[in-house]
């Protein structure tokens, strides 16, 4: 039997491992660290390994890297582009696990943020389990999202009173019809998709590269800031040559009618009717 962990180890500083995160560390033989294409590797790679030597020191662990697959372009569409690539990591894992991990062992994959948000790695892994659950067990050490550090840095909740959030990409941003969007946190936005909510009342609260060294906030009415903002990313992205960033557009109390916990205002959901006790 092998015994594989996924651990959340937050989204940038090592500060934000849990106490749990690091004692399930210490029980491992194998990590694994999957390098990606681009230009934060080096970066996003050495930070991992800080965890490691800060936690564990240099000895009693083996360290396997892998070249994490591309993802390309399918030409039959994006779903299928999607599933394509991963297949390719299901395959890269499975290898992983079969060659680099002995029976007996227990390895470890340090996953940003927290495992169970826009990660795959959980639903391949699992694949993988499901095939052969007598050979390799698994257990997910979960951990601080980028998410919550993002509200934790601007000191906001995260939802207003009675209101749901949504957690959505850029690339829904993208396309969504703006109108429908009254809290949303969005992530994996590469083309600033937040201009596309220009004059519809929203607050931003934008943050990049959140817990790490070069960590930048700025928050405000999006008509305000916007145009700071696109001139801040592209500083950046000039001179780091990468950005990792993540916003909540939340449209402003006056434009978005009255308070959510008025279920009677007009527009609004209606309570529904209280059952009889
Ligand atoms: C593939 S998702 C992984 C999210 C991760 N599992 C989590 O719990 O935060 C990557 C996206 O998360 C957001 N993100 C993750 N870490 C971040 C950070 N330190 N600063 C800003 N955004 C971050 C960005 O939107 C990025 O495009």
């Amino acid at each position: 039997m092998k015994k594989l962990y996924l651990i959340g180890m937050g989204p940038g500083s090592p500060e934000y491992l849990t106490v749990q995160a690091i004692e399930a560390m210490k029980k491992v033989d194998v990590f694994f660290m999957l390098e990606k294409e681009g230009r934060g590797k080096a970066e996003l790679l050495q930070l991992r390994r800080e965890i490691l030597h800060r936690y564990l020191g240099d000895e009693g662990y083996r360290l396997v890297v892998a070249t994490s697959p591309p993802r390309t372009l399918e030409a039959s569409g994006y779903k299928e582009g999607v599933q394509a690539w991963h297949d390719r990591k299901r395959e890269l894992f499975a290898s992983l696990i079969g060659e680099q991990l002995r029976d007996g062992e227990t390895g470890a994959f340090l996953l940003w943020g927290d495992p169970s948000l826009y990660d795959q790695t959980v639903t391949l892994v699992g694949d993988l389990v499901a095939r052969a659950p007598e050979a390799l067990e698994l257990e997910i050490i979960p951990g601080i999202t980028s998410v919550q550090v993002l509200t934790a840095k601007h000191q906001i909740p995260l939802n207003r009173v009675g209101e749901s959030i949504t957690i959505t990409t850029g690339r829904y941003a993208e396309t969504c019809d703006p109108s429908e969007i009254d809290n949303a946190v969005v992530m994996l936005d590469y083309n600033a998709s937040f201009q596309r909510f220009r004059e519809q009342g929203m607050d931003i609260y934008w943050g990049g590269y959140l817990g790490c060294p070069d960590e930048t906030l700025m928050s405000g009415p999006l008509d305000e800031v916007l145009e700071d903002l696109l001139r801040i990313k592209a500083q950046i992205r000039k001179n780091k040559g990468w950005l990792m960033d993540i916003y909540l557009l939340r449209r402003r109390d006056e434009a978005h009618g009255e308070p959510s916990e008025d279920w009677s205002s007009p527009g609004r959901g209606q309570p529904l009717p209280r059952e009889e006790p």
